[in-house]
């Protein structure tokens, strides 16, 4: 286990060194942020600031008005009173995937998204756990006591947060953050990371938009943490800005750039308020004329209504569905509760399975498979595989293009397979060209839209963007020096 000395964290720590620095007069310095909270503290009752722009933002407009305030105190008083404490820098490290407080005198423990799980040296009270479930508590319109010790509520980004209190948690306080990923990742970087290569990726763009005739209802498999939601979530990046798009999850985690985007949460039961299941949403975005529809793991009877959708003419449905395994998919999708029957499955044209396996010290997640649905015979449901692994090469490779699906899009678009194969080709020379400029979300996003109405334009844009600085360079050297990886 590895001590985090979090005073590198680059952005806005000072206020919590300040905080707990021994060479200040605490004394003072606490009376300080008192009088900032006396002098601004009523115009920002009831306030939760959580992203780390408008955090430095609000230090700068209280350093602006209570001028004399050290400005090291004005951070405290954000941090403190407006913020989440002293797991204020926590938040602002966009590395981090889960802050977690297990409970008083122990060390507050983080998820990084490379080191994975470390112990920081920042130890809260219980007191100050609860302040700051309590103003959590608060933001959301929620209770939470002695009389209803859990509390499962959001920050304003986004982020998930649970909280329990020691009536159920002898040890103390806890609260679980998992942070919402403001950039998710994109295509681009998976094709980075090895999750599929640029020939897939291609394929995969082509299947999602269906070149405006046959999109492909898509399902993305695989265990947990396997990476299905970022994978759907890169591909829905293909989708094309002039269709109206429904996104439906337990949790908010698909995160677009299109602007006629509905992104939908189940509500647990609570208190008084019923509960709003998938199936409920599914069905009332049936009434809302989805041109797509996305669905964030698909678990129970919403599998039934998704498939009628796709039985009834709704194209370009994506979803993913926790299965290690093709064959799995298609019997947890045919038995109970899914109860999906066997004649209505090859509505289905494409699954892509993942998987998440350790490679040296990092963890890898790749694709290991991507099938289409060709059909049923008697019982069977029959599959083509388009796509496998190969261990020996670390890499997906092609087994077969020109399936079901393909003939299917050719025979719709009048164009014949070469002519479809030229057009995989030229979108993977585009994804090649942007994954050599590191394009990042906003960037991808206008290429591919403008690719939908001029390729020549888009190769024109694309010639036009200048290779972008990666920062992930500099998030290694963050991580080095904090200790976390052997480089
Ligand atoms: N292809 C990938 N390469 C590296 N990290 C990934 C990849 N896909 C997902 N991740 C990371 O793994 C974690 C779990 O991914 P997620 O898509 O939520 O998995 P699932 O939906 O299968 O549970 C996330 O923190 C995400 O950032
Ligand atoms: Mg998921």
């Amino acid at each position: 286990m590895v001590k985090v000395e979090l005073e590198d964290v680059e952005q806005g720590y000072t206020g919590y060194r300040a905080y707990r620095s021994d060479s200040i007069d605490c004394d003072a310095f606490e009376e300080e942020v008192k009088r900032i909270h006396r002098l601004v503290g009523d115009r920002y009752r009831g306030v939760l600031i959580t992203d780390a722009g408008e955090i430095k933002r609000v230090i700068q407009r209280i350093s602006i008005e209570v001028r004399d305030a050290p400005v090291e105190a004005v951070k405290c008083y954000v941090y403190n009173y407006l913020s989440l404490g002293k797991l204020t820098p926590l938040l602002m490290d966009d590395n981090l995937e889960e802050i977690m407080v297990v409970g008083q005198g122990l060390p507050v423990y983080i998820f990084d998204r490379i080191a994975g799980m470390k112990e920081t040296d920042i130890y809260l009270s219980d007191r100050e756990v609860r302040d700051i479930i309590q103003r959590i508590a608060r933001y959301n319109g929620r209770v939470v006591d002695a009389r209803s010790p859990l509390l499962d509520a959001r920050l304003p980004d986004g982020s998930r947060v649970n909280a329990t209190l020691p009536e159920v948690s002898p040890r103390g306080s806890t609260l679980t953050i998992r942070k919402f990923r403001r950039e998710p990742l994109t295509i681009l970087d998976l094709i980075r990371f090895g999750t599929m290569t640029t020939s897939l990726a291609a394929y995969l763009w082509l299947a999602v938009e269906g070149m405006k005739t046959k999109p492909a209802n898509l399902l993305v498999i695989g265990g947990t943490a396997s990476g299905k939601t970022t994978t759907l979530n890169a591909l829905s990046a293909f989708l094309p800005e002039n269709e109206r798009i429904i996104s439906i999850e337990d949790v908010l985690e698909i995160s677009l750039m299109h602007t006629h985007w509905i992104p939908m949460e189940t509500r647990p039961p609570y208190g008084e308020d019923n509960e709003i299941t998938m199936d409920d949403l599914l069905k009332n975005a049936l009434r809302m004329r989805p041109d797509r529809i996305i669905v964030g793991e698909v678990r129970g009877e919403e599998a039934l209504t998704l498939f009628t959708a796709m039985n009834t003419g709704h194209d370009g449905c994506m979803a993913t569905l926790h299965a290690n395994s093709a064959k799995e998919t298609l019997l947890r999708l045919t038995s109970h509760p899914m109860n999906v029957p066997k004649i209505m499955i090859p509505a289905l044209d494409i699954i892509i399975a993942q998987r998440r396996q350790m490679e040296g010290r990092t963890l890898k997640r790749y694709v290991f498979e991507v099938l289409e649905v060709s059909g049923t015979e008697g019982e069977n449901v029959l599959t083509n595989t388009l796509f496998r692994y190969n261990a020996k090469s670390c890499r997906v490779e092609e087994v077969l293009v020109n399936g079901r699906y393909m003939q299917e899009l050719s025979g719709m678009t009048g164009l014949t397979p070469r002519e479809i194969g030229e057009e995989l080709k030229n979108r993977e020379a585009l994804l090649e060209v942007m994954r050599k400029k590191k394009l990042r979300m906003r960037d991808i996003h206008q290429i591919v839209q403008m690719y939908y109405r001029s390729p020549e334009r888009a190769v024109e844009l694309l010639e036009s963007k200048v290779v972008m600085r990666t920062t992930e360079v500099q998030q290694q050297r963050q991580r080095k020096k904090r200790g976390w990886l052997e480089l």
